[in-house]
């Protein structure tokens, strides 16, 4: 392993398991899964992490709709996540539910924790809840929202009931330190000044429920309050990796959320690690690296809705895979989507747009150009490098300096920019072929070792390319390994040595093998 000892980790969000998986839920692990695969490739030790957040008071009342226990409830829908990221080719490492036993016993302690260190306390709450979200509205909050929930307009519910509540406000000014000595830590940047903005006027937090039913971890000690869903599900990201074998992931290294859940990540879950950080056996619990708050997709235009029919739900993301492929909608999601401030548009016609301009006409042309030639003219057989003119040296230049694009873009969790640095490489390809015209070459017999060295290194800069772009897609990029004869071992990677130039050796076996992105016409 070319990194050892360095680990990477990277969440998503758990997420409801009252919801059916949709385009959100793809998007975000489609990300995480992006990123794992590229920190493998380097030889990076990773630990991907996804699940379900079970515990929320909505999935009692949807399993007594349906006649069923919460736990079968919650069984059945968790299962659905599960297969949709297998079937999507997800490479996580652990599928948490909170539950489990493990998780629940590991928050049972750490609660217990702040309950004995006082940062935990018993107190009166009086307030708004919206209950969509299963959020604690505060007061200031609630007037800008006109008492409607932002995220599904339903009225916000007063509530007043006895809470635990955590001491928020104590680690304001700690809170603003780190976020100030660690520019990185919210990203993006407009993410970054929002969550200050919010954090100066931090109250203490609610995490606990009065009235629990079963369907919860208890606060320790006080049999009449369950742990709020928000508390139990942000310990997913400790309490998975709270074993002798995985302790040394952490620091998680990314938590990828989108702006919706930015409050609990950007400034409760850091602050209630400051606090269990100082109990004793916890001092190894350092506070995450990032926290990286993408925003929406939107479709054809508005919010998804089902009752706008513009959802993009389970059915539709199959009807993409199968016209355009799994590494086609990644590409589409990975590039266009909304990693920045604002959100993007997933429709039909962009996506065929940026399918055919990517893929169809770049990847996939290239790929077929290169590898027809050497098939046409050398009989598949890889010829040798020869000498470096001017324009040669340029292609070479090009995919040589690709690993630190691609790595500096990938440090920033910029995926689209990562990807667009590998692409680079295959128009330069395309370039280097427009000005040394090797069909042209083809037809004099006196120029065939010239044309050998020509396609040698559009060859060999496919290869450095199709590493860039492997994480994005797995699937195509090892089809094309194949007609180059490549053979990487992807979960225990060293990119930057794959990628120096000279890897492909002459006299290798090059084959045609089928249309990677067959175009698409608009319709
Ligand atoms: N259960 C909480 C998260 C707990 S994490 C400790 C939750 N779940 S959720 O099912 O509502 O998922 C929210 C997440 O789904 C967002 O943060 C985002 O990652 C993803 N998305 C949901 N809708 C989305 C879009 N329309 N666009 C992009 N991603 C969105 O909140």
């Amino acid at each position: 392993m070319p990194n050892p000892g360095k680990t990477f980790y990277v969440t998503t969000p758990i997420y409801y398991v009252n919801d059916r998986p949709h385009i959100g839920h793809v998007y975000t692990t489609t990300l995480g899964d992006v990123l794992a695969r590229y920190h493998r490739l380097r030889g990076d030790e990773v630990f991907f992490l996804t699940g379900t957040d079970e515990h929320a008071a909505k999935v009692v009342d949807a399993a007594e709709e349906r006649g069923l226990t919460a736990q079968a409830w919650a069984d059945q829908n968790a299962a659905e996540f599960e297969q949709t990221f297998a079937k999507l080719s997800m490479t996580h490492d652990d599928f948490i539910r909170t539950s489990q036993d493990r998780h629940k016993s590991r928050v049972t302690q750490y609660v217990k924790a702040l309950l004995d260190s006082g940062d935990v306390y018993l107190g009166d709450y009086e307030g708004w809840y919206d209950a969509g979200q299963e959020e604690y509205i505060p007061d200031n909050k609630a007037q800008e929202y006109d008492f409607k929930s932002p995220f599904n307009g339903k009225p916000l519910i007063r509530k007043t009931e006895k809470n635990y509540f955590f001491r928020l406000k104590e680690y304001r000014q700690a809170l603003l330190d780190y976020i100030e000595a660690n520019p990185g830590f919210v990203q993006p940047d407009s993410r970054r000044n929002e969550i200050i903005a919010r954090i100066a006027d931090a109250e203490d937090t609610p995490i606990s429920r009065t009235g629990a039913n079963d369907w919860c971890i208890r606060v320790p000690g006080d049999e009449d309050h369950g742990i709020y869903v928000w508390i139990d599900a942000l310990f997913n990201y400790l309490t998975t990796v709270d074993t002798d074998d995985r302790r040394k992931f952490w620091p998680c290294n990314v938590h990828l959320i989108a702006k919706d859940i930015l409050w609990f990540h950007g400034c409760i879950w850091p602050a209630m690690l400051m606090a269990l950080k100082k109990q004793p056996g916890y001092d190894w619990v350092e506070l995450p690296t990032q926290v990286y708050t993408h925003s929406f997709w939107i479709s054809e235009g508005r919010k998804m809705s089902k009752t706008l029919g513009n959802f993009i739900d389970l059915e539709t993301i199959d009807q993409y895979v199968d016209q355009f492929s799994l590494d086609a909608l990644r590409w589409y999601l990975s590039t266009q989507g909304p990693l920045g401030s604002t959100d993007s548009d997933f429709a039909k016609s962009k996506f065929i747009e940026v399918y055919n301009s990517d893929l169809a006409n770049t990847v996939g042309n290239c790929a077929s150009r290169v590898t027809n030639m050497i098939v046409r003219y050398f009989d598949g057989v890889l010829p040798s490098p020869g000498r470096e003119d001017q324009l040669a040296k340029s292609l070479r230049a090009s995919a040589e300096g690709m690993y630190n694009n691609v790595n500096a873009m990938y440090e920033k969790t910029a995926i689209g920019a990562a990807n667009e640095a590998a692409l680079e490489v295959v128009r330069a390809i395309d370039n280097y072929i427009e000005q040394t015209q090797p069909f042209k070459l083809a037809k004099d017999d006196g120029q065939r070792e010239k044309l050998g060295a020509i396609l040698y290194q559009c060859a060999e800069a496919l290869r450095i390319a199709s590493l860039g772009l492997y994480p994005t897609m797995p699937l195509k990029i090892q089809e094309l390994w194949k007609m180059i004869d490549c053979q990487y071992d992807v979960e225990n990677g060293d990119l930057q040595a794959w990628t120096k130039w000279g890897g492909l050796k002459p006299g290798a076996t090059i084959t045609k093998g089928a249309v990677l992105f067959p175009r698409v016409q608009k319709d």
